[in-house]
């Protein structure tokens, strides 16, 4: 297995290009399925996620090329076969999002149980529940989810969620295209990458209102088209590069973003002490390390986004002050902080909450640490680029889950951090 290699101590000064939002391109890539023909999605990255996603897309019948780099083309006339095997799903729980388009293509859809994954059990009964609000018939066998739509076929309906689920409203939508009817989803889930995929499946034909809200009303239509969509810029990994250079000191210049995708996550860096410069679709950060602490409680958008949790635990450790870290929308979102306690940080949970007691600009020391999540990889990056010392990160695989070059990218603003095959 691979390592990254972290000579931590250089400031981050450049450029670097933000790549489409890992959490956008899958939905997307799913929704191609909901109609035959050939779609084509843009400035889509280059993932693990997404080869995994195409490989299950292929086993649905689904065919692929890439006209150039970020270019994808799907051909969907074949999508004929309803099933998600768990050899692909177990890889990759965001396959779920092939239920709905299944079963609003096919009538049927049977996918593996996801299963847990290292920040928590995954459940997704959120999406059967709604599912049956749309005429479904689930069955759970052999771990599986059969589900069946009764009636000839989808019926529209009315769907509320008891949290805000993001794939959960992803799937709602995307089958509620196809249904006969009205179908009404509150407590919607309002992430960008939702917007992202209302916008496509409205230039395919669907009829959706309520974009951005927590209330989505969906006029079901009898056929869609393929169409062309860009995929938006990755908000996570802006947020990413942004607490690096906050530990690092210099100034990192983030082009192809979009800044109103992290309302919250930039109020706390500015917070926290970092100049931040919003021109358009470019973000400037700039620090001189001296961090200030500051408290963060993870919340549905347009709230502070888990995925950026490990990468502020990361940068508070290396701050003044104590910070509190409330975890609310995941159980078990804490796994790097043992491994940040190897590099020195001191910080103690409680349950959902981490107390992060700062230790000053460059204070955490060099060492082995693992990698066990895509986003907790992320902040052991952060970590080692401003310790003393080597930093050696094994495991990294999750890092590959979802960024695109991310060693790279660091090298060329100034990182000494290189990748070791393993
Ligand atoms: C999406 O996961 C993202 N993944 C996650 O990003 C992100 O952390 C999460 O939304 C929250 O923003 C993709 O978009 C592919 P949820 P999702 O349904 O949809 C519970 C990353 O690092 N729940 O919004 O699976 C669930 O356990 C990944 O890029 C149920 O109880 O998250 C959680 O506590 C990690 N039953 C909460 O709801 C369900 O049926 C929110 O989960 C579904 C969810």
């Amino acid at each position: 297995m691979d390592e990254i290699i972290i000579e931590g101590g250089q400031p981050l000064n450049g450029t670097i290009q933000i790549s489409g939002a890992k959490n956008a391109a899958l939905p997307l890539m799913a929704a191609t399925l909901l109609c035959a023909g050939e779609h084509t999605l843009t400035n889509v990255p280059d993932l693990r996620d997404v080869r995994t996603m195409l490989a299950l897309m292929e086993t649905l019948g689904a065919s692929y090329s890439w006209l150039e780099p970020g270019t994808l083309r799907v051909n969907s006339d074949n999508v004929n076969n309803f099933e998600a095997s768990y050899e692909l799903v177990k890889t990759m729980r965001a396959s779920v999002l092939v239920l709905g388009p299944l079963l609003a293509r096919l009538g049927r859809a049977r996918v593996s149980l996801p299963g847990g994954c290292a920040i928590g059990a995954r459940p997704i009964n959120f999406h059967t529940q709604g599912l049956e609000a749309l005429g479904v018939v689930n069955e759970l066998s052999e771990g599986y989810v059969d589900s069946t739509a009764t009636g000839g076929g989808l019926q529209g309906g009315r769907i509320c969620f008891d949290l805000p689920s993001v794939t959960g409203t992803e799937n709602m939508v995307m089958a509620a295209c196809l249904a006969k009817g009205q179908t009404i989803i509150t407590n919607a889930a309002r992430e960008p990458e939702v917007g992202n995929l209302i916008d496509m499946l409205s230039g395919m034909g669907a009829r959706i209102s309520g974009r951005g809200t927590g209330t989505l009303i969906i006029d079901g239509v009898t056929d869609l088209n393929p169409c062309e969509t860009a995929i938006i810029p990755d908000r996570i990994e802006t947020g990413t590069y942004i607490a690096a250079v906050g530990v690092t000191g210099g100034e990192l210049e983030l082009t192809c973003c979009n800044p109103s995708h992290l309302p919250s996550f930039l109020g706390k860096m500015r917070s926290a002490g970092i100049l931040i410069e919003e021109k358009g679709d470019k973000i400037v950060a700039r620090s001189n390390k001296n961090l200030t602490s500051v408290d963060v409680k993870t919340m549905p958008f347009p709230g502070f986004a888990t995925d950026l949790q490990a990468q502020v635990m990361a940068m508070m450790v290396y701050s003044k002050g104590l910070s509190v870290i409330d975890e609310t929308i995941f159980e078990n979102r804490f796994m790097h902080v043992a491994e940040l306690q190897r590099l020195g940080a001191d910080i103690r949970v409680e349950g959902g909450r981490a107390i992060v007691a700062g230790l000053g600009p460059g204070q955490l020391v060099g060492a082995p640490v693992m990698a066990t999540d895509l986003r907790a990889s992320a902040s052991l990056v952060i970590a080692g680029l401003a310790a003393q010392g080597r930093t050696t990160i094994t495991r990294v695989y999750h890092l590959d889950r979802g960024y695109e070059r991310l060693a790279e990218k660091l090298q060329g603003v100034g990182a000494k951090i290189w990748r070791q095959k393993g």
